[in-house]
């Protein structure tokens, strides 16, 4: 275990038992993975592979099968550390004759937000969220972009040190779904560790630093998505342009990056710690500098194919133990 992971998973099992019969399904086949400290950890995976199951046993609302999950340091048992996680769950119900102050000044007190600080920590969360100007208007004459923003409120309105987000984009239009990616990198710069579920490549690409992929209850994929050379050093694409030949050539040579390029344009694929020197020469040959961009891993070939390799399983309809 890393000392910085806030969350620890490690071969959790569930089983759902549908009614009385003996047949009970597998949702999660014993997954393992690691939120670390100040990270978004985007959990991604198409609809029913386990993500939600995952959140509920994370946050203490159903009991894991086997296996062990911690928050914090604490089993998701222990009911000591909930008031350090907050929660937004898909698709949250409010209470439609409330106003936006009204239901987090509710969450305010479940949350045991003291009495003498709350008006002003409500206050400053519907202003975090973006919600200040409709504050006092009831949640009935809210869009479906504002209510993702109350639950995102509701679940911060403690100030918890871990967020757990589910589906935060989804049924979301373009500029609803910015708008919570950008409440979501502001609660990360604000020092809280964010673990999302989603099945939002895009948004995912944008936002996270690392993301575990789950198919059908299993882990098929887990790190980072930048882009990693073998030594562990970040790749950067450097294009650059008005480059003579020579220096082409001799900067192939000088940091073993094959040049890619179209016309006039050159793109170098260097190590982070090659940027400024390879960036500082070519400005110093009269070169210019168009784009200096961290290599991303193409998440949806990763995601598709951790789709379609998945082993064949009988997901479905495992024998319960009699
Ligand atoms: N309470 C439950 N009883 C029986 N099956 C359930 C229950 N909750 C979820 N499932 C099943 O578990 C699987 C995973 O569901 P879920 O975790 O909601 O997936 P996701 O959030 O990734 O879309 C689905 O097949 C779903 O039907
Ligand atoms: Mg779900």
């Amino acid at each position: 275990m890393t000392p910085e992971a806030i969350v620890r998973v490690k071969g959790l099992v569930k089983d759902f038992r549908p009614g009385l019969g003996r047949r009970k399904t597998r949702v999660l086949h014993g997954i393992d993975f690691e939120v670390r400290e100040g990270e978004i950890f985007g959990f991604i995976g198409p609809n029913g592979a386990g993500k939600t199951t995952t959140l509920k046993v994370l946050m203490g609302l159903i009991h894991a099968t086997a296996g062990e999950a911690e928050v914090l340091g604490h089993p998701v048992r222990d009911t000591a550390y909930r008031a350090h996680i907050g929660y937004a769950p898909e698709s949250p119900y409010f209470y439609d004759f409330l106003t936006g102050r009204e239901i987090l000044d509710f969450y305010a007190r479940l949350t045991a937000v003291p009495n003498a600080s709350r008006a002003a920590r409500v206050a400053e969360v519907l202003e975090q969220v973006g919600l200040t100007h409709a504050a006092d208007t009831r949640l009935r004459t809210y869009s479906k972009g504002m209510l993702q923003r109350v639950g995102i409120a509701q679940a911060v309105v403690h100030d918890p040190s871990v967020v757990f987000l589910d589906e935060p984009m989804s049924g979301l239009d373009p500029v609803g779904r910015k708008e919570i990616r950008d409440l979501i990198v502001a609660l990360n710069q604000a020092g809280k560790t964010i673990m999302m579920n989603t099945h939002i490549l895009s948004d995912v690409e944008m936002i996270c630093d690392r993301v575990a992929i789950i198919v059908e209850g299993r882990i098929a994929y887990q790190g980072a998505i930048d882009g990693f050379d073998e030594a562990g050093d970040k790749i950067f694409d450097v294009t650059l342009a008005s480059l003579a030949p020579d220096f082409v050539e001799e900067a192939a040579t000088r940091f073993g990056a094959e040049p890619t390029g179209r016309g006039d344009r050159v793109t170098f694929s260097v190590a982070e710690k090659h940027v400024g020197e390879l960036v500082e020469s070519a400005l110093r040959r009269g070169g210019q500098v168009l784009e200096v961009l961290g290599r991303r891993a193409d998440l949806e070939t990763l995601f598709l194919s951790a789709v379609n390799d998945r082993p064949e399983s009988d997901t479905r309809t495992e024998e319960g133990a009699a």
